[in-house]
């Protein structure tokens, strides 16, 4: 029986990683499993020596389960088959990577990551004859087959605090909040904080909007005797010409952001109300998990143990009907979930008077 599994974050951080990891290496050990760390996602087993180290009890500190980020660290910019190299080139490191995992006797890879790190490690797993198995965290909460991934939760929480915290300051002002959120090409975070935080108008990429009836939707609440408006929008919602708004950072990685300035003078002029922008940005991901990520993190870090355990591979863990579940790794690649506009949720919104811009 497999005995030695090698543990890691990957993709962009989130709250409640620390939570998965904690469980995982409770369980590990209870099951008689040796458990390493792998630090920096995939990257820490290109240095030499890896970047590793065991995972034992004495890991499990008592603030772990509080903590936010990841102990190991995580990269979303080193795929091992296109690694980026000090001159600029790209260059396929996979094998030295598996001769890496081989050399530490590593047989076993639990991955917490999303479903861009999903693909890419279980392609390294079937390149190495690894056996693999997947965690699903992004506060994007994009990952398919599983109601929620870690992270989701937390960013929710922030995304609505923040619509608290704009809703008072918006009334004392007579003005309308824009408050813009991560989710990458997904309109989860938007939805689900826009109708726990009392928003007026969500704008997510998958409903197309117009200027004019968001406009018309924040002169009714106007008319209707409210001195304010609430709007949230999703990173990823497309300008009138059909573009996402980027920012280029240093070293060119481009990432989206930027649609709430966007918005904000084009819907001060289409309503005449002055209009203030709020971009959440990574608060989102950082602080301390709610409950529920914790919940579900180590439901998932105990159960990827178990089934390490049961020999069942190329699985992904995840929540369904109030419970844990595992799923085939190929239900979930390259399936991004994104809102559904019929869905039950957005239906919710719209009975509450929200307005999707449409
Ligand atoms: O996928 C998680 C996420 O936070 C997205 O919502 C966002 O678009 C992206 O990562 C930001 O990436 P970075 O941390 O590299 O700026």
């Amino acid at each position: 029986m497999s005995k030695h599994i090698g543990i890691l974050t990957s993709g962009g951080d989130c709250a409640g990683l620390n939570a998965v990891l904690r469980a995982a290496v409770i369980r590990a050990h209870a099951l008689g499993f040796k458990i390493t760390g792998l630090e920096n996602g995939t990257a820490g087993l290109l240095e030499s020596p890896p970047h590793v180290r065991e995972l034992t009890p004495a890991d499990i500190t008592p603030g772990l389960l509080r903590q936010g980020g990841t102990i190991l660290g995580t990269t979303n910019n080193r795929n091992p088959f296109s690694y980026p190299m000090p001159d600029g080139s790209v260059k396929d490191r996979s094998d030295e990577l598996i001769a890496a995992l081989n050399g530490l006797g590593i047989d076993i890879l639990i991955g917490i990551g999303g479903d861009g790190s999903f693909d890419i490690l279980s392609r390294l797993a079937d390149q190495g004859k690894i056996n693999f198995i997947g965690i699903p965290k992004t506060i994007d909460n994009d990952v398919a087959e599983t109601e929620f991934s870690v992270g989701f939760d937390t960013a929710v929480s922030v995304a609505a605090e923040a619509l608290d915290r704009l809703q008072p300051t918006a009334a004392s002002h007579d003005r309308v909040m824009i408050l813009e959120v991560m989710g990458r090409d997904a309109g989860h975070i938007a939805l689900n904080a826009g109708i726990a935080g009392g928003a007026d108008v969500i704008l997510i990429p998958e409903i197309p909007y117009t200027i004019n009836a968001i406009a018309q939707k924040i002169k009714a609440v106007k008319e209707a005797g409210r001195n304010f408006a609430l709007v949230i929008v999703s990173e990823a919602l497309q300008t009138l010409e059909g573009e996402n708004r980027e920012v280029v950072y240093y070293g060119g990685e481009k990432r989206y952001g930027g649609v709430g300035e966007y918005l904000g003078p084009r819907i001060a002029e289409a309503t005449g109300f002055e209009t203030r922008v709020t971009v959440l940005g990574h608060v989102q991901r950082g602080g301390q998990p709610t409950w529920n990520d914790r919940l579900i993190a180590q439901a998932f870090g105990v159960h990827a143990v178990d089934l390490a355990k049961a020999g069942k591979f190329g699985r992904m863990v995840g929540w369904a009907g109030r419970k844990v579940i595992d799923v085939p790794l190929s239900a979930v690649i390259a399936k991004p979930h994104v809102v559904d506009p019929a869905s039950a949720l957005v239906h919710t919104a719209r009975a509450l008077g929200i307005s999707f811009g449409d």
